[in-house]
């Protein structure tokens, strides 16, 4: 049988080239080899967000249309909305029955995240709970592989502890997913730190050409090359690091060796960066603009999406009342 591919995001804006490159590129390379499900997390966004929650539709939307114009393909994977699906909800409640509140506690995401994300309250039921919704979303597909970064992987062990009780408890309904763990590149934004959006350094996949190439002028660079005569050294320069997962093997072997003599200078560089994410990004952008002239389309991928999810959910929502004898 066909293995079965589960993966979630959540929307918390517009893509940009560290979901390319981190999970996109993998949840493309899945779908073409498996049944893959791919979902947006909305109820996990207002675990976090729900004091503001002004702009999660939007963004739940965006990172749809985002998903699309990369190139998922809707015929090949599901795409769906969670909380379209209120099956979601109902299996984090009857998990939530046999998860036990120091399981959660001692989650190190959970302390991590209400220490960095000061100025919110976070000391709620449903953000304790955020990896029991977690694994309620990757059981009801029965998901076999679920492809994550390492930050998810406590979760994911949750997830495999919740499965091995249910079973024990009541009858082996789930198969214990396995996170699929393949080489995340570290991508860096314009200022050298990790690409993300709460940085302000992101390169997005909406981006226009003249916004990635100036984006480019101003990013962080080797800072030991001040002149143009400058040897650099490739290997803690952030362009360097882009182009090893944007451009070609030639140029970055030709980079690799002329930046270290000061044959090419960083602007050049940069040049060819950009040319290199240039002609990643335009099939992007290109089926951007055709999705924002018939916005319909997109409301038939959540609607076909959302069918195909709920169709499964509901069956494994019947087996799980049967295994508890409940409902
Ligand atoms: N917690 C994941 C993240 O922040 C998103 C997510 C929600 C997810 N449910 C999931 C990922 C199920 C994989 C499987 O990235
Ligand atoms: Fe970085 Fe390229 Fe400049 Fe070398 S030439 S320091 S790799 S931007």
């Amino acid at each position: 049988m066909a293995k079965r591919v589960l993966s979630g995001m959540q929307p918390s804006g517009v893509l940009h080239l560290g979901n390319l490159f981190g999970a996109l590129d993998n949840f493309l390379r899945l779908q073409a080899e498996h049944e893959c499900f791919y979902f947006v997390a909305d109820w996990h966004a207002l675990s976090t967000n729900y004091e503001d929650t002004s702009r999660i539709r939007e963004y739940t939307r965006e990172v749809l249309i985002d998903w699309l114009a990369a190139g998922l393909d809707p015929e090949r994977s599901t795409l769906f909305i969670q909380s379209h699906v209120p099956e979601h909800a109902i299996l984090h409640l009857l998990l939530s029955m046999i998860t036990p509140v120091p399981w959660l506690e001692r989650n190190p995401t959970y302390k991590e995240k209400q220490e960095n994300l000061e100025g919110r309250d976070l000391s709620t039921y449903g953000f304790l709970g955020y990896p029991v919704l977690q694994a309620a979303d990757i059981l009801l597909y029965k998901a076999d592989y679920v492809p994550v970064g390492v930050d998810q992987l406590p979760h994911l062990e949750l997830t495999r502890e919740i499965t091995r009780r249910f079973n024990a408890l009541y009858k082996p309904v789930f198969p214990e997913p396995q996170a699929l763990l393949t080489e995340i590149p570290k991508v860096p934004g314009t200022d050298g730190r990790k690409m993300s959006k709460s940085y302000n350094n992101t390169i997005n996949l909406s981006d226009s050409e003249a916004t990635v190439r100036s984006k480019l002028k101003t990013m962080v660079t080797d800072p030991a090359r001040v002149r143009r005569t400058d040897k650099g050294n490739p290997d803690v320069c952030p362009v360097f690091t882009l182009h090893k997962s944007a451009s070609k093997q030639a140029v970055i072997d030709q980079v690799n060796k002329e930046c270290r003599t000061a044959e090419i200078g960083c602007l050049d560089c940069k040049g060819l960066l950009a040319d290199a994410l240039v002609a990643r990004l335009t099939p992007i952008w290109e089926k951007r603009r055709e999705l924002a002239q018939k916005p319909m389309l997109v409301d038939q991928v959540i609607e076909a999406g959302t069918k195909k999810a709920s169709a499964v959910a509901r069956q494994t929502i019947a087996e799980v009342n049967e295994a508890i004898r409940i409902g």
